[in-house]
């Protein structure tokens, strides 16, 4: 059976892009794969977190993980900083990483860019090791993610590749990944300024839907989408962003595809469109969110994070060893 990895940063509460682009296919995938779904806080602290807050977001992405129908008994879902072979094959990964490498990434010049007003942490830069670390630990095969993703994707199958290169006398030691991004909805925009992608920790709150927002609020923000002027509902990214994000959204959350969408809503105004999209949104994470209330201060929320911690350690480190072991570090184990 083939392995999946994939991880969330508890830098916030996931928006509903990270629902579309990442976490709705982890529930696809848990049926036919091995799968590793991951709770990244090392990757949140890369910029300034207040540390009560972010612990509860670290628990309360694990119960949100639940929530939408991660299954324990089927997947494995751990913290990361629970698990110090993260970070101790990161520094193996960092070393046959080059400076220039990092500094190409778009994710690093936009977050640097971003944060440059208190000062920008090296961990912003070795981000990409990390994540690759992630990946390699557990050799993976398929990384479901959204499309800000790609790019760091390709630089774990460079590493990969090179690291192989390097260190083996015959059969590969880390498994080469590929990158699953959604066909739709791999990057869904910002409800304010639709050229911007959505993120959870955006300034302006109603640029994105948080999957806690309350029903009222998801209708609220989705009523004061930028759109267009036109009035005509129709999917065309250049010069109609806003209405097609949202057809995205929409398709996504119905299951219907954007050109059934279009048909339906011809000669409909922009307000029923949104109030018919806010419904299906709410249809889908109202259930999610009681789950969520019920799983959040559950014993069975830490059990089930304690046994994740378990297996991954165990897996993690089996993969770590033969890097050190590769490497050359310390005595031959
Ligand atoms: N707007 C998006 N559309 C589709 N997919 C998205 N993802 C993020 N934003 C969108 C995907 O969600 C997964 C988890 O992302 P992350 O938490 O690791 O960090 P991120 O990509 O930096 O997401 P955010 O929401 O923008 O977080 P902040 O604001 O903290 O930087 C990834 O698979 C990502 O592709």
């Amino acid at each position: 059976m083939e392995t999946i990895f994939s991880g969330i940063q508890p830098s916030g509460v996931p928006t509903i892009g990270n629902y579309i682009g990442a976490m709705k296919q982890f529930i696809q995938l848990q049926d036919n794969y091995n799968c590793y779904y991951c709770i990244v806080d090392e990757h949140a602290i890369t910029v300034p977190q207040d540390r009560l807050k972010l612990r509860e977001q670290t628990k309360g992405l694990a119960a949100l993980y639940l929530a939408i129908g991660l299954d324990p008994t089927k997947s494995t879902i751990f913290i990361q900083s629970e698990v110090p072979a993260h970070t101790q094959a990161a520094w193996i990964v960092q070393c046959n990483t080059t400076v220039g490498e990092l500094e190409r990434m778009t994710q690093f010049k936009d977050k640097s860019a971003k944060n440059n007003r208190v000062g920008v942490s090296a961990g912003l830069l070795t981000y990409p090791p990390l994540m690759v670390a992630d990946i390699v630990l557990y050799q993976s095969n398929l990384v479901p993610v959204g499309e800000d993703q790609k790019q760091h994707l390709e630089l774990t199958r460079d590493f990969v590749e090179r690291f192989n290169n390097r260190y083996s006398n015959g059969a590969p030691i880390l498994t080469l990944p590929d990158a699953l991004i959604p066909k739709a909805g791999g990057r869904i925009m910002s409800l304010q300024e639709p050229t911007n992608k959505m993120s959870k920790s955006d300034d302006n709150q109603k640029g994105f839907i948080s999957m806690l927002d309350e029903p009222a609020a998801i209708r609220k923000k989705l009523k004061s989408a930028v759109t267009d002027s036109s009035g005509v509902i129709e999917f065309d990214v250049a010069n109609k962003p806003g209405i097609s994000n949202l057809l995205t959204i929409y398709s996504s959350f119905s299951g219907e595809s954007i050109d059934e969408l279009v048909a339906r809503y011809q000669g409909v105004g922009y307000g029923t469109f949104k109030d018919e999209l806010a419904d299906a949104v709410i249809n889908v994470m109202e259930p999610i969110q009681v789950r969520y209330r019920e799983l959040l201060h559950s014993d069975e929320l830490d059990q089930i994070l304690d046994t994740g911690a378990i297996e991954a350690n165990k897996v993690a480190n089996k993969t770590l060893t033969k890097m050190i072991n590769s490497v050359g570090l310390g005595r031959k184990k």
